[in-house]
């Protein structure tokens, strides 16, 4: 098989939250026109486009979105795939480019992701958001996501004995890590006390251990490694992508302690990156409710399972700890459009490999890793970057 290093050469973002102002096409344009010049391009030399978006047909009345973001961004007749994996479409959107520009098929290509969420009820949001698990199993009986990360929750509760403060330290480390990011949705550090006096949402889950509903795009652009250089002075190489599938309904699952899916791609991700779990120094993990994160530090391999809680209230995922673990804020304080979360992932990873996150800089950040789902687990996806330069 014919594949070429693959390298990201310039990223962008949108600022997260609720944006009244600005409509869909609007944020991504926004998002690819700061990685196009961020890479030094005209726009001329891009030959292909992948963008994530999971469900603007339900939140904006809008499909065919790959084609509007083509048009809108000026770049027709260029090739443009909208690509759909729950909020994991990010994430399998950065795969998509990788493996066109890895194969040889494209040289120059802008990977984007967006969702304009906040236009409609917050009951039609729930829905839609609803669609990425069992419709029939789960959400037609009433199961919401909040429930269904309720219900693994209290099952690593049971089994290995994590507490509700332990879940609450990772919404506090995640909004310390978002007020030193200007895009992040919520910039004000939290204490134990305010998670645990929110409102419940579905116990033992409130509201401050969920992701917020989030407007935002973000983008990158990709080329071969070996033309990389005359676009950035510090390109980042994606040295690993894997991506692994489960079942949609969590009833189906053979643990509810586990994401399968993360562990299959993570053990994948490592072998082709060649790297170990001690080798990262950054990572961006899906903590679309805080048990996620705890359950994404365990499935990475970061720490044994069940000792995530533990690790997380003693500080160990904390910026410069043992591993910094979402350093942009995480979904939980950074936001969650959820199309544009797996690119926002990568595009976090790169100011940290390049040294450019300003307030929050890991130290020596040489290798980083993201981490995104989709659903309650049913798609995973992984990605390891290195410093090229
Ligand atoms: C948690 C949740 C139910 C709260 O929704 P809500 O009660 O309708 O909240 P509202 O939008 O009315 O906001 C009320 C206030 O709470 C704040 N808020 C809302 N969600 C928040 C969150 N997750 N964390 C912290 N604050 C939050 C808002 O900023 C607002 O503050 P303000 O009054 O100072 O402006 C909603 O954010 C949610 O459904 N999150 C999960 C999204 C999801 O499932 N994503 C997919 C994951 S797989």
């Amino acid at each position: 098989m014919f594949m070429r290093k693959v390298a990201i050469v310039g990223v962008g973002m949108s600022k997260f939250g609720e944006d009244w102002k600005r409509g869909f096409r609007d944020l991504i344009l926004e998002a690819g026109r700061r990685a196009i010049e961020d890479a030094k391009l005209s726009g001329a030399e891009i030959d292909g486009m992948y963008c994530g978006t999971m469900a603007p047909g339900r939140l904006i009345g809008q499909e065919h979105a790959g084609a509007l973001l083509a048009d809108w961004m000026g770049l027709n007749p260029m090739p443009s795939t909208r690509v759909e994996a729950a909020c994991a479409s990010g994430g399998v959107a950065l795969r998509s480019g990788f493996l066109a520009v890895a194969s040889g098929h494209h040289d120059c290509v802008v990977v984007g992701g967006v969702e304009k969420m906040t236009d409609v009820p917050g009951a039609d949001v729930v829905s839609a958001l609803g669609g990425a698990g069992d419709q029939e199993w789960e959400l037609f009986p009433g199961a919401t996501f909040p429930g269904i990360y309720a219900l693994m929750a209290r099952r690593h509760m049971l089994e290995y004995g994590t507490t509700e403060e332990q879940l609450a330290a990772v919404a506090v480390k995640n909004h310390e890590n978002g007020s030193h990011n200007k895009y992040a949705q919520f910039q004000s550090p939290i204490t134990i006390d305010t998670v645990m006096k929110s409102k419940v949402v579905a116990s033992p889950l409130k509201v401050f251990d969920c992701s917020p509903v989030t407007d935002g795009a973000a983008a990158l652009v990709l080329m071969p490694l070996d033309k990389a250089k005359q676009h950035s002075d510090k390109p980042i190489e994606i040295v690993a992508s894997a991506q692994a599938s489960d079942t949609l309904a969590l009833h189906d699952r053979k643990s509810l302690t586990s994401v399968w899916a993360t562990e299959v791609a993570a053990k994948k991700a490592y072998e082709m990156a060649k790297v170990k779990p001690k080798d990262i120094s950054v990572a961006e993990v899906h903590d679309c409710f805080t048990i996620a994160e705890i359950l994404a530090i365990e499935d990475l391999g970061f720490f044994k399972k069940g000792e995530g809680g533990k690790a997380t209230a003693e500080g160990r995922t904390a910026l410069n700890a043992d591993i910094s673990i979402n350093t942009s804020g995480g979904l939980k304080a950074c936001g969650h459009p959820v199309g544009a979360t797996g690119v926002k992932q990568a595009v976090e990873v790169t100011w940290q490999l390049r040294g450019e996150a300003n307030g929050r800089q890991v130290k020596e950040a040489e290798v980083g890793l993201t981490h995104n789902v989709g659903g309650s687990g049913a798609t995973a996806v992984v990605h390891i970057m290195k410093r090229a330069y």
